[in-house]
């Protein structure tokens, strides 16, 4: 099927999203005021190359310069089908070198072979070697007439400023939740695809704005679904666990229950769900819980937002990135990422309050034990008489003070 091909826009008013982009290239066609060199950027899938073939059409189409290209003469067909011998679209991934860029200057130097204007797109053009920029940037200095350099990148911090300079900038931006459902729904009409209004949502949601990579997913849970696109078993394609789950293992971290939290986490494991999927579930619930707790949000985990204080979200969120570590790095996922989980559901019994922060900002993590020991290195310190330990003596202040303030809260 391929869809996201199928449906790569023709034409610009076809292109959805990207209006200033679309409104400025529009405008140089008609006023035949072209640039030599232009750069696209923005993340993937939302539009750079899409775009870029279009403006080509547009530069050469037979009734052009023109912003709307016919798609029907030699040319826009050719360009279409990627056979111009004057569109050239170049990787720059794998043509990083000088010895490429130099061919291409060599090719630039002659006129279109049938074209009104030679467009050279070049995709991912951070990854040229600085020699290859500045040989490329010897050409944008002196362009040859009838070349029009389009230049794509999803890094545009790695061109150099020379380069920069040189090139009319165009900042592509991801696709509105609207705009990108908007799209999904035109596809699904037009294939005849049954699709529930919060998997499309929940299709928006794991794009990140990328229409490429929304409508490979409509796809994919097309297939999967055989025919029809509910939430549920999207959820399943991608591996995301129902919000309920996450508030509920809140709860029991509220009610410190212990046995539950590991519970939870091999039911969700046994319904065929990974780690990283309940890792992945657990951290937006946690900014969620997050903007409840500090910012008052009006979110799902309102209710729960009282029971945990900033010294709590704090140290959820310690434990969140320890858990990514774990996952990433250890042997043990598993067995590690339970314990991590064992912390979570004990937090009320070991964050300390106001401890946390002088913690992290000495690096030592606020992890039980450091607290366990703490009486022992009291009196250690006491004994000693050690007086350059501003900060284990800041510390216990804090410590003590939560023994007062905390008396029976525990
Ligand atoms: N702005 C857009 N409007 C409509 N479809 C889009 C848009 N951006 C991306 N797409 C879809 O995603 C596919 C890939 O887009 P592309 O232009 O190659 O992305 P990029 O070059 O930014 O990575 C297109 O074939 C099209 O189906
Ligand atoms: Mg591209
Ligand atoms: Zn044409």
């Amino acid at each position: 099927m391929n869809l996201p091909v199928k449906y790569r826009p023709k034409t610009f008013d076809d292109v959805v999203g990207q209006e200033h982009v679309v409104k400025t290239l529009k405008n140089a066609l008609k006023h035949k005021k072209i640039s030599n060199a232009y750069l696209f950027t923005g993340q993937r899938g939302i539009g750079k190359t899409t775009i870029a073939r279009i403006l080509a059409k547009g530069l050469n189409c037979e009734k052009g310069p023109t912003p709307e290209p016919c798609g029907k003469c030699a040319m826009c067909r050719e360009i279409e089908e990627g056979n111009s011998l004057d569109v050239i679209e170049i990787d720059g991934a794998s043509n990083r070198g000088i010895d490429q860029i130099r061919e291409l200057r060599e090719n630039v130097r002659f006129m279109p072979v049938h074209a009104r204007y030679k467009v050279i797109i070049i995709d991912e053009v951070h990854m040229l070697t600085n020699e290859a920029f500045n040989a490329l940037l010897k050409t944008l200095e002196e362009p040859p007439e009838n070349v029009v350099f389009i230049f794509a990148t999803t890094e545009p911090r790695k061109i150099p400023e020379t380069v920069l300079s040189r090139v009319q900038r165009f900042d592509f931006r991801p696709l509105s939740e609207k705009t990108l459902i908007e799209r999904l729904k035109y596809i699904c009409d037009r294939e005849n695809i049954k699709c529930e209004e919060e998997a499309l949502s929940l299709i928006f949601e794991a794009s990140e704005g990328s229409m490429r990579d929304a409508i490979s997913l409509l796809e994919q849970a097309y297939i999967y679904g055989e025919g029809e696109i509910k939430a549920e078993s999207l959820r399943e394609v991608l591996g995301i666990l129902e919000e309920e789950t996450f508030f509920n293992l809140f709860k029991m971290i509220k009610e410190e229950n212990s046995k539950g939290v590991i519970e939870l986490l091999h039911s969700v494991l046994n319904r065929g769900y990974s780690l990283y999927d309940f890792h992945r579930g657990l951290i937006k619930a946690a900014y969620g819980l997050m903007h409840a707790a500090l910012l008052g949000h009006d979110n799902k985990y309102k209710e729960l937002a009282p029971y945990f204080p900033e010294q709590d979200i704090l140290y959820v969120f310690k434990i969140l990135k320890d858990m990514e570590q774990t996952l990433r790095l250890s042997n043990y996922p598993r067995a590690l990422f339970e314990y991590e989980l064992l912390k979570l559901a004990n937090l009320k019994k070991i964050v300390p309050r106001g401890a946390f922060q002088i913690a992290e900002s000495r690096d030592i993590s606020p992890t039980p034990p450091l607290y366990n020991i703490h009486s022992d290195m009291k009196k250690e310190n006491i004994r000693e008489g050690n007086q350059n330990h501003e900060l284990l003596k800041k510390l216990i202040e804090e410590l003590n003070l939560k023994e007062v303030n905390n008396n029976g809260s525990f």
